[in-house]
Order: structure tokens, then C-alpha cells, then sequence
């Protein structure tokens, strides 16, 4: 009788329809999805390792090129890839004139400090009409958070908000990490279908065995307990199968565990942080992966995963990194090849759009999120 009711199931009570198939298409779409969301939402341009003092790193953000470069106090700024002269790009692939403290644009050879501040106008004479210090670089906004860097180009940027909140990974020695592996891929898919299969797991039965091994919860479709029909509430048991500690293949730990971790982080093995519109990180007990999408045509997308270890764990004799990379390897080439599936199989013209099952919540969420984010209403 005083029995405790069991906590909000986020299962849906209906079945909504999904985004109009002109939204995984329709090159109009994906030009207003750039605008609104990838230029500018906080989007992840790397691990802070790849940005090393006294050199350029180009990337590309919501399709506009931005330049990321260390001052020598160590912090990072950016700024657009355009001279504020005629235009020109600063840097290329293949090249860029910066020697830690000026950056010269390879045209006019107009210079400008590592705050952006014009200071040469190089053979150009400007008379008195022009305003050096009206023609500095185009800064784009930068935030850094666990070793990660994100750039929003914004003049506003939103709040950066991850979805567990910006303490998430307080518990992870993020700081001392490095990059043990990489790997990176371009999927024939929009980067909504990416992130729709993200988001739930009615397809892991079907297309990962050695995952719902590995993760029983998966074996029955739902991410976690409390999406079970029959759920009665409760505190959710360890989420890997029994003797397992990390997603790894054989589910042993790759090296020593973390050592600031909780107890029910140690038991979740696995946390996943959501940053959209570009980037996942799953934090385990060992190790670190961070997946990034980058949205590069309608039906093009590149995806990019990191494996990040203490360098002790890399050091340490026998660590056998295929052990680690093996497993999500293989998840990933699964997904990918659903998302390519997906995709394909929109260009009936009899399809309008999906329907999502009630486990498909957080679908719908991702949905709603996009669609305000375009200013549109359902
Ligand atoms: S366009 Fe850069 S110096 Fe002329
Ligand atoms: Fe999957």
C-alpha cells in the first residue's frame, strides 16, 4: 500500500511523427542547419593537444574557416581564416606565415599580432581615412572544457551546456589525458541520422551482438533500466554484464582504473556526455572516447573518434591498445552502416517522414532541439 511509485518512465505515450524527410535532403535545409546551428552552437574542434605554440591549426566550422593558434602564455584564441585587405585566406593546408607572434597574410603580407590587432599594412601606404585598428581579425569565441576545444562563431554564443551538465567529468583526470588512438570516417548520411541512431538502442539486438553481450540492458532495446515497460524503480544494477569493467573486448581494463571516481560511476561503465550538435564523450573507468561529427553536405558526414588514456596506461608493459580500440571499432562500423541504410532508403518519394517508437524519446528530444534551434515550430 505505501509502496513507492515508480519514477517518470521517459518512454513516450504517443508516437510522433520524426522531421520532414526534406531535412535529411534538402540542400535549402542543411544551408539553414549551418547558419543556425553549427555557426553557432559550440562545436568541438579538438583534443587541446593538436593546438601546439607557434603554429596555425586550420578548421572548419558550420563551413566557415576559422584558424586556432597558442599564444605564448599558452592560452588559445581564433579567429577567422580571412584577411581583413581583400580577403585573402591567411592559411592553408599547406601553408601559413605565422612565427608565434605575427601572422602574415600570404597575399599583401598584411601582418596582425596574436590578438587579431592589424600591424602592418605591408608595401600598402593607407593615408589618413583608414583605421588600423578597425581592421583587426575577425575573433571567433573559444571555450575549453576537459582538455577539449570548442569554438562557437556566434557574436553571442549560447551558454556551452553539456547535457549531464558542465561537473560531469569532474571526477575523470581529464587534463592529464593524450590521444592513444584516432580514427575517422565519412558516412553517406545526413549528421541528424547519426545522432538519431545515437539515440536509442531498439537497433542493438539487431546490429550489435558483441555489444548487448557486453551491455545486457541493450539485449532488450532500451539504454537503461527505467526504460523498461515493467520497470518498478529502484537503483539500476551494474550496467556490464558480470566480471566486465570497461568496453574493451575482452571487458577488462585496459590499465589501472581512475582513481576519483565513484562508486556508481565505477558501476555505470560507461558515462556519456552529449555536447550537440558535434561531439559524445564516453567516459569508463580506464579510458576515454570522444566521437566527433562534423555535418560536411546533406548526405555527408564526417565522423572522427579519439581514445584518450593516462600516458601511464599507454606506457605501461603489455597494454594492448587494439583491446580497447577493437570493441568500439566495431560499434561504430555497425552504426555507420545502419546510418548509410537509413539514409538510402529516404529518397522514396513516397516517404514523407518517420515514426517514432515511445523508447524513442530521446529522439524526439533531439528533434524538438533542432527544430528550435531553427526557429521552427512543430
Ligand atoms: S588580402 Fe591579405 S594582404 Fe591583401
Ligand atoms: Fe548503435
Amino acid at each position: 500500500m505505501n509502496a513507492q511509485p515508480p519514477a517518470a518512465s521517459p518512454l513516450l505515450t504517443n508516437c510522433p511523427e520524426g522531421l520532414p524527410v526534406e531535412a535529411y535532403l534538402d540542400p535549402g535545409w542543411f544551408a539553414r542547419e549551418q547558419a543556425s546551428i553549427w555557426r553557432r552552437h559550440w562545436v568541438l574542434v579538438g583534443h587541446k593537444s593538436a593546438f601546439a605554440e607557434g603554429r596555425l591549426e586550420l578548421r572548419r566550422v558550420g563551413g566557415v574557416e576559422v584558424i586556432v593558434l597558442r599564444d605564448p602564455d599558452g592560452a588559445l584564441r581564433a579567429f577567422h581564416n580571412t584577411c581583413r585587405h581583400r580577403g585573402a585566406a591567411l592559411c592553408t593546408e599547406t601553408r601559413a606565415d605565422f612565427n608565434g607572434r605575427l601572422i602574415r597574410c600570404p597575399y599583401h603580407a598584411w601582418a596582425y599580432d596574436i590578438s587579431g590587432r592589424l600591424v602592418s599594412t605591408g608595401f600598402g601606404t593607407p593615408t589618413a581615412d583608414f583605421d588600423k585598428a578597425a581592421h583587426g581579425l575577425f575573433p571567433v569565441a573559444l571555450t575549453e572544457w576537459n582538455g577539449l576545444v570548442f569554438l562557437s562563431l556566434a557574436d553571442d554564443p549560447p551558454p556551452f551546456a553539456p547535457d549531464l551538465g558542465l561537473t560531469a567529468l569532474d571526477n575523470w583526470p581529464m587534463d592529464r589525458l593524450v590521444i592513444g588512438h584516432r580514427a575517422e570516417k565519412e558516412l553517406a548520411c545526413n549528421w541528424k541520422i547519426f545522432w538519431e541512431n545515437y539515440n536509442e538502442c531498439l537497433h542493438c539486438p539487431g546490429i550489435h551482438p558483441e555489444l548487448v553481450d557486453l551491455v545486457p540492458v541493450y539485449r532488450e532495446g532500451v539504454m537503461s533500466e527505467p526504460e523498461r515497460r515493467d520497470w518498478q524503480g529502484g537503483p539500476a544494477g551494474p550496467a556490464l554484464k558480470p566480471g566486465a569493467r570497461s568496453w574493451t573486448l575482452d571487458g577488462a581494463p585496459c590499465g589501472a582504473e581512475f582513481e576519483g571516481l565513484s562508486a556508481e560511476q565505477r558501476a555505470a561503465g560507461h558515462t556519456f556526455v552529449t555536447i550537440y550538435p558535434s561531439c559524445f564523450v564516453v567516459a569508463h573507468v580506464d579510458y576515454v572516447r570522444v566521437v566527433t561529427l562534423t555535418a560536411l553536405a546533406p548526405e555527408r558526414t564526417r565522423l572522427s573518434a579519439e581514445w584518450l588514456f593516462l600516458p601511464e596506461t599507454l606506457a605501461a608493459p603489455g597494454f594492448d591498445l587494439e583491446n580497447v580500440t577493437g570493441f568500439a571499432e566495431r560499434v561504430i562500423a555497425q552504426d555507420g552502416e545502419a546510418c548509410e541504410l537509413n539514409q538510402r532508403g529516404l529518397h522514396s518519394p513516397k516517404f514523407r517522414a518517420g515514426r517514432l517508437m515511445p523508447q524513442e524519446f530521446d529522439i524526439h528530444r533531439f528533434h524538438a532541439w533542432v527544430l528550435e534551434a531553427l526557429g521552427e515550430r512543430r
